[in-house]
């Protein structure tokens, strides 16, 4: 049996220039996640899943438990003092550490405190999602815009955290993906899946059908193509949308699928962000040996230009993602 804590320190030896520093960050926000997963327990218990009475700055209703966990995840990274800075969904603008132990912190944060918030109040999977840099600007003051609007493939580490059946923190430093879940009879994360790779074929398909209409012609040649009978083949593919990217993803992981939110008529940049959804779980992806597209580009090669930045997202096993891919090209080709 080994513990989240021990592989993490484990793992330290494989990063020749580590300080721990990096162990650290992870540990803490292991520790964020059991604080954030003692309260989603409880949610139907003390009524604390009504609406905030606010609004974030893409206009939806904050929950009252996206609050609580962007505050347990800031608070858990602010006492460690190896993060300078976080943008969070929760967060208009990047949330800089005033305090000169944090600002001596080598690495800047960003993440979704709670993903799917609108599945709480029925009792679906929600998630977490982390992404973290390493600063450009000098250690010792605050951090800097700069040091956000990294392109994916500067991560040194992503994860996410599956608050679900069971609970699960799945991450990688670019080493590989592996999973623990929580024992909560002793509160430890206990690796129980070890070097997750996507299965060399998947059959599951996840995309958001309603939007059918707004779809651009290679995203629905691509649906039909999934639909398609095809003896020998998987086709036609299963259907499975949470409507909770971590869950999503996290199931086609472990069965083999393809997860899609394109861009549509309405929203061309489709709805997930760049910097807290789709270049962490693409880099976890990648690291599964699956991949992460905008339908026609690498996710990870992107340069952001703005903290909330939406793009669109397809992501899972890489045949899938390719052959996506192929259709987009062929119908919906960029100008
Ligand atoms: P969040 O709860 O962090 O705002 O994210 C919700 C996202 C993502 O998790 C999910 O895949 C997607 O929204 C679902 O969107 P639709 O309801 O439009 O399908
Ligand atoms: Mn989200
Ligand atoms: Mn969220």
């Amino acid at each position: 049996m080994k513990t989240l804590v021990e592989f993490i320190s484990e793992k330290q030896a494989d990063f020749p220039y580590a300080s721990g520093e990096l162990t650290r960050l992870l540990n803490d926000i292991g520790i964020a996640a059991k604080i954030v997963n003692r309260e989603i327990k409880i949610a139907g218990l003390v009524d604390i899943t009504g609406y905030f009475g606010q609004q974030n700055i893409q206009g939806e209703e904050q929950k009252k438990l996206d609050v609580f966990a962007n505050k347990a995840f800031l608070s858990a990274m602010r006492h460690g003092g190896m993060v300078c800075a976080v943008a969070s969904e929760e967060n208009d603008e990047m949330y800089s550490y005033e305090n000169a132990f944090s600002q001596k912190g080598k690495y800047v944060v960003a993440m979704d405190p709670l993903d799917g918030s609108s599945n709480i109040e029925v009792n679906v999977p929600i998630g977490t999602i982390f992404s973290i840099y390493r600063r450009i600007s000098p250690s010792g003051g605050p951090g800097t815009m700069e040091d956000l609007l990294q392109p994916g493939v500067n991560q040194v580490a992503a994860g996410y955290v599956i608050y679900g059946s069971s609970t699960m923190l799945v991450y990688s430093t670019g080493n590989g993906v592996n999973g623990f879940t929580l024992d909560p009879s002793v509160g430890i994360f206990i690796l129980s899946h070890p070097d997750m790779t996507f299965p060399e074929e998947g059959s599951i398909y996840s995309i958001n059908e309603a939007n059918y209409i707004y779809f651009q012609e290679g995203v629905k040649k691509y649906i039909k193509y999934c639909q398609m009978d095809d003896p020998g083949t998987n086709r036609p593919y299963t259907t499975r949308y949470i409507g909770s990217l971590v869950s999503d993803f996290h199931r086609n992981l472990i069965r083999g699928g393809i997860y899609i939110y394109p861009g549509t008529s309405k929203n061309p940049n489709g709805k997930l962000r760049l910097l807290y959804e789709c270049n962490p779980i693409g880099f976890l992806a990648e690291q599964a040996g699956g991949k992460a597209s905008t339908g026609f580009r690498r996710i990870l090669e992107i340069t952001p230009e703005s903290l909330h930045q939406r793009v669109p997202f397809f992501v899972g096993s890489a045949e899938m993602v390719e052959k996506a891919e192929e259709f987009m090209k062929q119908y919906s080709p960029e100008d």
